[in-house]
């Protein structure tokens, strides 16, 4: 019997669909199919969108080596790279989608803010933001939308005071990043929206090129001047970061937030402890059992690769789901148990190799701070609705909730 063949790419047609639907049941774990690819083995052949068929690395190992080896290209430009979505015009968000030396070389130039010293450092700041808010919504009526009232401000007012950009102008920025990470949205649509982030960061940085402060983008400014750096890099650069630092964060803890409320005795625990260590654990494990970057690490082959007995050829995609990478059970025992107590770090949530989140122990210190205050200062905070009436993020390359009501 002759199996049909998909008319684009060649490959059968049963080639599964790539990203794969999570079904009704735990809205916290990956897609089943997903999990049975993973048990079939390592890597597996999937179809994306445009028909094309890169690889599929489903084992955490094989994932890690990958995402670390100088043979594998984050370019997206590059025949082959499997996109998740059409390219348009200026997709290209920074340093995060090049490769060495040039990534390397803008990296370093924003590295030095988010040192685990420097972070450190923001406690007192970002305790105070988090204070503040739920202040807010104690003095506020009930039900509230945690999203609106509390999620999305305290990563945002943290991001916008570290590059120096103006918080009274976050629904725009919000509005904008939230269509880059749709995945559906139409090219044109996410291009229209990157440039209208770049034009105001190049607005923003033509400011600080005459009247500097002390933030992020003054720093960039004054390496424009040095001739060290474009003035469109830096404009890219302030476009990663403040996606980056405030959409992930902001779904952490509104999903972490609801998987505790649905785990009431891991809530309890962290709800209830006075070690510091056990709050640092409870991150951790949380960042892990969510995995938010559920669209996988997308890269490309720049030579022939063998791994786990397979050929990668040059030239062929790859899409690292670490999403069920961080539940293969040769890395954590039991994966899909929530256990704010495991020792959970060597997770690959924040990716591996050399694009791994730059931003990571300021993400972790506003986790700390948050999973740590929120249900200590609201100890009664529970879902205001049902868990079926949430609306999940399926269609966005972060996920999440786009409202999460809740009442105390
Ligand atoms: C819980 C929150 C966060 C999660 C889960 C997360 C996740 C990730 C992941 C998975 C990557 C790797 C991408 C890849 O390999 O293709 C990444 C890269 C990156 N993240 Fe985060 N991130 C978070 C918060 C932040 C924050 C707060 C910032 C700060 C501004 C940030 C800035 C970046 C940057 C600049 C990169 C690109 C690094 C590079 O290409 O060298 N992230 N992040």
């Amino acid at each position: 019997m002759t199996s049909r063949l998909n008319p684009v790419s060649g490959h059968p047609a049963e080639t599964p669909e790539y990203p794969m639907t999570r079904a009704a049941g735990c809205p916290f774990d990956p897609p089943p199919a997903l999990r049975a690819k993973q048990e079939e083995g390592p890597l597996t052949k999937v179809r994306l969108w445009d028909g094309s068929t890169p690889w599929l690395v489903t084992r955490y190992a094989e994932q890690r080596a990958l995402l670390a080896d100088p043979r594998v290209s984050a370019d997206i430009s590059r025949p082959g790279y499997p996109s998740s979505a059409p390219i348009g015009g200026s997709s290209t968000i920074s340093f995060i989608l090049m490769d060495d030396p040039e990534h390397a070389r803008l990296r370093r130039m924003v590295t030095a803010p988010f040192t685990i010293k420097r972070v450190e450092a923001l406690r007192p700041a970002v305790q105070k933001i988090v204070d503040d808010l739920i202040d807010d919504m104690l003095a506020g009526p009930k039900p509230v939308d945690l999203v609106e009232a509390f999620a999305l401000p305290v990563p945002s007012l943290v991001i916008c005071e570290l590059l120096g950009v103006p918080y009274t102008d976050h629904d725009f920025f919000q509005d904008n990043s939230k269509t880059i990470i749709k995945r559906d949205a139409a090219p044109e649509q996410r291009s229209a929206a990157l440039g209208n982030l770049a034009g105001y960061l190049d607005n923003l940085l033509g400011e600080k090129l005459t009247d500097p402060g002390d933030d992020m983008l003054s720093r960039l400014a004054e390496r424009i001047k040095a001739g060290e750096l474009s003035r469109q890099e830096a404009a890219q650069m302030g476009v990663l970061l403040l996606i980056a630092g405030h959409e992930t964060t902001a779904n952490m803890i509104a999903l972490g937030t609801l998987a505790l409320l649905e785990h009431p005795e891991q809530l309890a625990l962290l709800r209830d402890t006075d070690d510091g260590k056990v709050v640092v654990s409870a991150v951790e494990e949380l960042l892990r059992y969510l995995h938010i970057t559920h669209n996988g690490r997308r890269r490309v082959a720049l030579e022939d690769i063998e791994i786990a007995g397979q050929l990668i050829r040059a030239g062929d995609g790859l899409i690292m789901a670490n999403d069920i990478g961080n539940r293969d059970p040769a890395a954590f025992p039991d994966p899909d148990r929530l256990d704010i107590r495991r020792d959970a770090r060597h997770h690959v949530a924040f990716g591996f190799g050399v694009h791994q989140c730059l931003g990571q122990p300021l993400a972790r210190l506003e986790l700390q701070i948050v999973y740590s205050t929120l249900y200590r200062r609201l100890p009664t905070l529970r879902l205001a609705t049902d868990l079926e009436q949430i609306p999940f993020k399926h269609d966005g390359s972060v996920y999440g909730v786009y409202e999460l009501p809740v009442t105390w």
